[in-house]
């Protein structure tokens, strides 16, 4: 017998069934479970939002991901890579705004002198905020004794995304070379809660060939490795692309934008104490997605803080939002953004995943 959305909401745990029926939800259904998602993020992590400010200091890319546009062989993006100066000056203003931490994200490089830049410009971001301002990093693909300098520099939490935990689905949206192995990528996400980051993964939503069982393995699968962070938004096509081909085969971006709600609505029930991101990809198709999904479950919210003139070449897909903007414009932004959704935001606070913390035994 099929349950019904009401029966799978009274239980804590879902099959993936049931995470198949959430995610067919109708607006009535779905707004039983935001309700239900609402209720598990107010008691454990709390109505408080926490920022990261996001600096995307290049986009020069050796990889070749068939959905990216600042994939290696697009020769219509602009390159560009930030000074190191530029980027502390980011981190500086980070810092001063009491974000509590940044990100820093870029395209992924594993020439030794770039390994090298990056954990001297860690201990320059922990040196000029006498530690206090956290750091994530979300670099790609390397190896655990680079992962390892890094969280020795003072990075202490790690961004990777899975993109596909269906490793067929995995290849038709990667060249099937050695420099995109399912594997490897797998690896790197235990290599990383090995060294000890705060460990983060997701997935896209609404990729061409992507079935509701897919999406319900996603979920189960951050479950299943006991990841710390989560940061999922839908696909948005890309012109400059391989897997543009397949545009007309895609859902709605509205689609694409409910179920990516859908699913951050679940894994806040399944995985409770996690930090879990609204992605900016969000607010591509939607003003106030990203507010949107903090009312559903989402915590964190990753500002841009890259310097303007740079904004526009990050262009991992079309119509990235607030690509004008300065860092400045985007603080009094974020304010009355986050007033809107009830939440208020931690200043001055890393907001560590709670997830973290009591997987490694620190509270009970
Ligand atoms: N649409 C949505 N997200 C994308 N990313 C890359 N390309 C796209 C796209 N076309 C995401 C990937 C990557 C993150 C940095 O950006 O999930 O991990
Ligand atoms: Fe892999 Fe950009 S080339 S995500």
């Amino acid at each position: 017998m099929t349950k019904t959305v009401e029966e799978i909401l009274l239980q804590d745990n879902y099959s993936k069934e049931d995470i198949i029926r959430l995610l067919k939800s109708d607006v009535r259904e779905r707004n039983l479970l935001y309700a239900k998602s609402a209720q598990v993020k107010k008691e454990h992590v709390g109505n408080k939002v926490h920022f990261r400010g996001l600096i995307e200091f290049s986009n020069i890319c050796e990889k070749d991901c068939l959905y990216c546009g600042i994939r290696k062989s697009n020769k219509n993006s602009n390159r560009y890579n930030i000074s190191d100066e530029e980027i502390l000056k980011a981190a500086q203003f980070a810092f001063d705004n009491k974000y509590g931490s940044i990100v820093l994200q870029a395209g992924e490089l594993t020439n030794s002198s770039y390994l090298k830049r990056i954990e001297n410009l860690l201990k320059e971001i922990k040196k000029l905020s006498d530690g206090k301002l956290g750091i994530t990093i979300s670099l790609g693909e390397e190896s655990i004794d680079t992962y390892q300098r890094w969280f020795d520099a003072g990075a202490h939490r790690y961004l990777l995304r899975i993109e596909s935990s269906n490793k067929d689905l995995y290849y038709k949206i990667h060249p099937a070379d050695e420099n995109h192995n399912y594997e490897n990528r797998i690896n790197c996400l235990k290599n990383l809660q090995k060294v000890g980051y705060q460990t983060g993964t997701g997935v896209m939503i609404g990729l061409p060939f992507q079935t509701y069982e897919d999406m319900a393995d996603d979920l189960l699968f951050m479950k299943d490795l006991d990841i710390d962070m989560c940061g999922m938004g839908p696909y948005i096509e890309h012109e400059d692309t391989p897997l543009y081909n397949y545009k007309d085969a895609l859902m709605p971006l509205e689609e694409r934008f409910n179920l990516t709600l859908k699913m951050i609505a679940i894994l806040r029930i399944i995985m409770k104490d996690i930090n879990i991101a609204a992605a900016t990809a969000l607010q591509a198709i939607d003003p106030i997605g990203r507010e949107k999904a903090i009312k559903v479950g989402a915590n964190i919210i990753m500002p841009n803080i890259t310097p303007g003139m740079y904004r526009n070449d990050y262009a991992l897909y079309q119509n990235k939002p607030c690509t004008d903007e300065e860092a400045e414009d985007c603080a009094g932004c974020m304010d009355a953004r986050i007033n809107l959704t009830g939440d208020t935001i931690a200043y001055d606070e890393w907001g560590d995943s709670k997830h973290y913390k009591r997987r490694r035994g620190d509270i009970i």
